[in-house]
């Protein structure tokens, strides 16, 4: 019997389905650090990873399961002994974990994926989840693809799943197809068709193909749901999986319908928001739900009246829910230490002293730079202090020269954490272009670039530009980002964290390499 009936469980898969999208990898430091941020939002799952996707998933798992308290560590494994074992293992460490086992039922995954019958994937569901209950005292069973799965065969499956001792039972709607309609009809059916079912936690699990992850999410908790995963900004494969801030809060503004509550501590939705989009490099929309730039916005003078009269007339959600707490209070450089430790707390950062110290240091740098500080500063001083690849590569010096109708120049001197200097100039279609080809040219990195953005963290004509660079180097995509008032030298560190996060790639898998050849192959990941 479930115990609360009332409580839908948030299990968030932002280090996993969310990592999956192309561009959002995340290092291991990067994935613990959205790890404690999620667990101090409320989570009460987080899914850490699929141990048998690389041994770098298996170690980020690990980390997160030894180093992080709170929510429930999940791992993802396909339905074979392997993957289950070495979830088991990557998880072993966590004081409270669980083992998710997925695999595909509908005809098209069974004939064109796996091809094997529906006896063989009932046989492999009950020998998978047996194995796994034999690891684990909470398994979760999806059946991938489930919203395009004959629904008798569906039924058989979970009945299978849940005789052979899965705790919770996730329906996927893997490729965005369903409706809310069908999607509730499909759980009903279930709950009236699947023995054993009254006894497990029914979960949901949306992606966002046609832009209704999180109407069919909230459809299903409707027809008996009670457990959503989802994905802070909706990150994930293709178009994204159900967003937890949207989701979260629409069962929070309309509890009176749902009838339903969550664990989530709603004020840290904004910062969580704003952190994965600063890691990933994921910019959030202006106009995204809840936690874009202008859900709090009015323009039209005739919201703005009404909203002068009273919020309530157009606005169904305060900023403070979401932990957005907004002032027009501009810093400068007479503000001191207690004037931007009240409006870092304000926007939802908890530094400790030290890391304090040093945000405090670049806020007077920035400071003698910049007239007057808004909150985009400060939230991209915070969000940039740790979340940038440190080394090996240190910019030292950019010089750059650019006049119409001349190719631009730069000259850059960075420096190596094995001690090498190296100074190169090189030119190029503008002082940016330049100034990339020489650090490639410095660093012997020679990389495909694919985007490069910049935009303004705040206001005012001396605004900080963000920039962000996107490249191709061996098949694989690598972002890196910076701020500075001065466009050229964050579009230059920015490209320049990308080369150190290139080397750092690099520099583990040799490590990797050197220490599976070493190591028995059964421990090493599939
Ligand atoms: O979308 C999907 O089907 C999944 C499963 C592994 C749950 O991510
Ligand atoms: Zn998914």
């Amino acid at each position: 019997m479930v115990a609360n009936p009332d409580r839908v469980l948030i299990f968030d898969t932002t280090l996993r389905d969310g990592e999956q999208s192309p561009g959002c990898s995340m290092t291991r430091p990067e994935k613990l650090r959205v790890a404690r941020a999620l667990a101090e939002l409320g989570v009460d799952v987080i899914e850490a990873g699929f141990p048998a996707a690389s041994r770098g998933d298996f170690e980020s798992v690990q980390a997160v399961a030894r180093e992080v308290q709170g929510p429930i560590i999940c791992a993802l494994a396909r339905c074979n002994f392997e993957d289950i074992e070495l979830a088991a293992r990557a998880l072993s460490d966590a004081p409270r974990h669980r083992l998710h086992v997925f695999l595909a039922t509908s005809a098209i995954h069974r004939q064109y994926k796996l091809n094997m019958a529906q006896e063989e994937i009932l046989r492999l569901c009950a020998a998978g989840v047996t194995r796994a209950r034999e690891l684990c005292a909470d398994v979760e069973f999806s059946p991938e693809d489930a919203s395009r799965t004959e629904l008798e065969f569906l039924a058989q499956v979970i009945e299978v799943a849940i005789a052979a001792g899965a705790t919770t039972v996730n329906i996927p709607d893997t490729v965005g197809y369903t409706v809310p309609d069908e999607f509730a009809e499909l759980f009903r059916y279930l709950r009236k068709n699947v023995r054993g079912i009254e006894g497990v936690r029914l979960s949901v699990h949306c992606h966002d193909d046609l832009g209704m992850a999180v109407a069919n999410s909230l459809t299903a908790v409707v027809a008996g749901a009670r457990q959503i995963e989802c994905t802070i900004n909706g990150i994930g494969e293709r178009a994204g999986n159900c967003s937890l801030e949207e989701v979260v809060m629409a069962l929070k503004t309309r509890a009176a319908f749902f009838n339903v509550s969550t664990a989530i501590n709603t004020s840290r939705l904004y910062p969580t928001s704003r952190l994965i989009s600063s890691i990933t490099g994921m910019p959030i929309p202006r106009n995204k739900a809840v936690v874009g730039e202008n859900a709090f916005a009015h323009e039209a003078g005739i919201h703005q009246h009404g909203m002068l009269k009273h919020h309530s007339t157009y606005e169904i959600l305060r900023p403070e829910d979401v932990g957005l707490s907004r002032s027009h209070l501009v810093l400068g450089k007479h503000s001191g230490r207690h004037a931007f430790r009240e409006r870092v707390s304000a926007l939802g950062f908890e530094l400790d002293e030290l890391e304090f110290n040093r945000v405090f240091e670049e806020f007077k740098a920035l400071a003698d730079k910049k007239k007057e500080l808004f909150d985009g500063d400060i939230e991209a001083l915070v969000l940039r202090s740790e979340g940038c690849a440190s080394g090996p590569w240190t910019l030292i010096e950019l010089a750059t020269e650019a006049r119409s109708n001349c190719p631009a120049r730069a000259l850059v001197l960075l420096t190596h954490s094995d001690g090498r200097s190296v100074e190169l100039s090189a030119s190029g279609d503008g002082p940016v272009d330049a100034a990339f080809k020489a650090i490639a040219a410095a660093t012997g990195i020679a990389v495909v670039l694919r985007k490069f953005e910049v935009h303004a963290v705040s206001e005012g004509e001396d605004a900080q530009g963000e920039a962000r660079v996107y490249v191709e180097y061996n098949h694989k995509t690598y972002r890196g980002a910076s701020v500075s008032t001065n466009i050229v030298e964050s579009g230059t560190r920015a490209f320049l964290e990308v080369i150190n996060r290139i080397e750092l790639a690099q520099a583990g898998a040799r490590v990797r390499e050197e220490r599976s050849a070493t190591t028995p192959a059964a421990t090493t990941p599939a």
